[in-house]
């Protein structure tokens, strides 16, 4: 089994136009998949799951849509918390905090402290997230500490960079998913997918269920993970 899947939820916006509603309406749809999603990941044992909600980038779309899309974490924040909590889930919200509104930013720190000694599941919201402001907010924490004084540049390798990401706690993810069909990262998890297996399947998100998901994850169990080195058969004794 994976120990971390990470999912870029794609096609909210086709899977509404195909039938003639507002994009708004594929989102609604999309939140619908995102709970089937959290709760077939729970029943596999999946320990953390990562879901791409809003990106940097996003605030290109019209403000209607944006606006759209923060009513939805409000929505579903409000409305599934309390059963997360329950079930045992820890709740993490990944990105920037910049432009974020208030109230929003209220309710991500109640559902990260509500949870945060759950340990059933992992479950990491990526929203107002990018890979690369993430990274360059790390480089500029490590920096800070650099010129604070408490930090050398010789110090930072790696595992201290990747201890200054939004995802410290998290291991990298193994399998990444994208819906819709389209073969891009779009800036997700740039530095932690390094590794990772990816699967692109051919479903639009609203129509994404637990059987898609098992499909997926029976495809990462074909793949052969060197993470660099060679294969078994080809490495050589001695
Ligand atoms: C991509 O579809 C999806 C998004 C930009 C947002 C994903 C969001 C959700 C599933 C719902 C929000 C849930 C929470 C909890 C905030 P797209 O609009 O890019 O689709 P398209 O490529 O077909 O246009």
């Amino acid at each position: 089994m994976p120990r971390h899947v990470a999912i870029i939820m794609d096609g909210n916006g086709r899977w509404a136009k195909s039938r003639g509603l507002p994009r708004a309406a594929g989102h609604e749809r999309g939140v619908e998949a995102l709970r089937r999603t959290v709760e077939a990941a729970g029943k596999m044992g999946i320990e953390y799951l990562t879901l791409f909600s809003f990106s940097t980038e996003n605030w290109r779309r019209p403000a209607e849509e944006v606006n759209a899309l923060f009513g939805l974490l409000r929505a579903y924040v409000k409305r599934d918390l309390a059963r997360l909590k329950a079930e045992g889930v820890r709740v993490r919200i990944i990105g920037s905090r910049e432009n974020v509104p208030e109230d929003i930013l209220e309710l991500i720190g109640k559902a990260e402290r509500d949870t945060q000694d759950n340990r059933g599941g992992n479950l990491t919201i990526a929203f107002n997230y990018g890979g690369r402001e993430e990274i360059v907010r790390a480089a500029q924490g490590l920096a800070r500490q650099v010129a604070e004084g408490t930090l050398t540049p010789d110090e930072i390798d790696a595992d201290k960079f990747a201890g200054a990401l939004d995802t410290s706690v998290l291991p990298d993810p193994d399998l990444l998913i994208r819906t819709s069909g389209e073969a891009r990262i779009s800036n997700f998890l740039l530095w932690q997918i390094a590794y990772a297996e990816l699967v692109i399947l051919d479903v639009l998100w609203p129509d994404f269920n637990g059987d898609h998901l098992a499909g997926a994850i029976a495809a990462f169990q074909t793949r052969e993970r060197r993470f660099g080195a060679l294969a078994d058969e080809g490495r050589e004794d001695g």
